[in-house]
């Protein structure tokens, strides 16, 4: 049984290092995953992986079949579940190309299929999220990035937003205005549905770009790529120690 999945996001289609051993047709109750998963070795230990877009990087965020790709992955019999997740920094101190850990989430996505506990009932079930993301795992990736002197940026609050377009100026004013640090378009349902399936998880976000009106510049995807290849070294090098402490 690995022991820790990964699913990786925009700039990380795959997991550079992996010894791959199998790759995993899986069919679910709720429809295809992004993908294969693939199962390996990294650092010595045993991760799965899954691309939340598709290998070849084709689902938008609203299309990802959230609840596909948590259950594949719940299959393998992991309990430990890291989201890599690029987003837009909001708040100052979430520049380009930083890592961040978030702590709290707002969650402005809509009409995604967000929860395993609808249809056949036999009760109605309303799981906590007082703390969306997992505390262990949290402390397990400051204690990595912090040893690895990454610089990593310890909490926060992650806007999820719809997409796929980027945001209006106002929007992310009201973004800050909700108490928000980053925006990104993944983060939910992901981690509703991660609760849901009692999976201990946790993100690291990669700071892509300013979010709209931040910084000064217009985003452009040659400045996401950019920033994105030098944050993916950075988390390339937390999970070298995340893995050893596991
Ligand atoms: N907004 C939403 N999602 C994102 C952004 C952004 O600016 N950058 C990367 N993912």
């Amino acid at each position: 049984m690995p022991d820790l999945a990964i699913i990786g996001g925009t700039g990380l289609t795959r997991l550079n290092g992996l010894e791959i051993t199998r790759r995993e047709v899986v069919q679910t109750p709720y429809g295809e995953p992004s993908g294969l998963l693939t199962h390996g070795v990294l650092f010595g230990r045993e991760v799965v992986f899954l691309a939340r877009h598709g290998y070849g990087h084709t689902i938008p965020p609203h299309q990802v079949n959230y609840r596909a790709n948590l259950w594949a992955l719940k299959h393998t019999g992991i309990s430990r579940l890291l989201a890599v997740a690029a987003v837009g920094g909001i708040t100052g101190e979430l520049r380009p190309a930083r890592l961040a850990i978030p702590d709290q989430i707002v969650d402005y996505t809509w009409s995604r299929a967000h929860t395993f506990f609808e249809g056949d009932l036999t009760h109605v079930t309303h799981i906590d999220f007082t703390q969306p993301y997992c505390g262990e795992l949290r402390a397990l990736l400051i204690h990595a990035a912090r040893e690895a002197r990454l610089d990593a940026c310890e909490g926060g609050t992650y806007g999820a937003t719809q997409g796929p377009r980027l945001e209006t100026t106002a929007e992310i004013d009201r973004l800050e205005r909700d108490g928000c640090d980053m925006v990104g378009m993944t983060g939910m349902p992901e981690a509703g549905l991660a609760r849901e399936l009692e999976l201990c998880y946790a993100t690291c976000a990669v700071v892509a770009n300013w979010a709209a009106g931040r910084g000064g510049v217009r985003i452009t995807m040659q400045e996401i790529e950019t920033h994105l290849t030098d944050g993916m070294a950075k988390v390339r090098i937390l999970l070298e120690h995340l893995v050893k402490l596991l």
